[in-house]
């Protein structure tokens, strides 16, 4: 039976090289791994006194969708050397009820996207420091740290290069044979 990854998207641009990166990364990956992004650019932020027994809708919609999934992956962009503050809110809402975390115990996995040449190496490792938090086991190798991001794709949208094509494809590889490691009694 396929493993269902939640893909959680830092940047809400319609243009965004997060998100054809995210995108390319899940058509590469085994076919045992079903990829389905989840909606968090209308999550209303995060504000404890609304988290009542009837919190906003989108809230226990997010919740929900994790809870339905066997693993997630995040990728983000970089915005001044951390995490957008979009994804940051996601998370935020996902990790509460105190002790009803959607998050705890899910495989993940962590790419960092950005046009320059640090790969949003930042932003990955606030990322990191959050998943150790809200205990998920993260895969560690390959780090996929994605530089010059303008230049992936061509014109029809499809990733330029056969080497980066490769990378995606043993990272999706790489993160199956976690999510089997790291499978949850369900
Ligand atoms: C950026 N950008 C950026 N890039 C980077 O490598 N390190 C950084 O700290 C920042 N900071 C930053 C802050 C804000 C508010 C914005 C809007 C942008 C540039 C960023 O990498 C670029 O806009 C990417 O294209 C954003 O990713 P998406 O939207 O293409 O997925």
């Amino acid at each position: 039976m396929a493993r269902k990854v939640a893909v959680l998207v830092g940047s809400l641009r319609k243009g965004s090289f997060t998100r054809e990166v995210a995108t390319a990364i899940a058509e590469l990956a085994p076919k045992e791994l079903a990829f389905e992004q989840l909606e968090i650019g209308d999550l209303p932020l995060y504000n404890q006194d609304l988290d009542t027994a009837t919190p906003p809708p989108a809230w226990q919609r997010l919740r929900e969708r994790v809870r339905e999934h066997d693993a997630v992956l995040f990728a983000t962009p970089e915005y001044n050397r951390s995490v957008p503050g979009v994804l940051k809110n996601a998370i935020d809402v996902g990790s509460r009820p105190y002790g009803k975390s959607a998050w705890a115990g899910k495989p993940a996995a962590v790419v960092s996207v950005a046009p320059g040449s640090i790969g949003a190496f930042g932003a990955n490792h606030h990322l990191r420091q959050m998943l150790v938090f809200l205990d998920m086991p993260v895969l560690q190798q390959p780090e996929m740290y994605i530089t010059a991001a303008d230049k992936l794709f061509d014109a029809a949208g499809k990733l330029a290069s056969d080497t980066t094509r490769e990378l995606f494809a043993r990272f999706g590889a790489a993160f199956a044979r976690w999510i089997e490691r790291n499978a949850q009694a369900r």
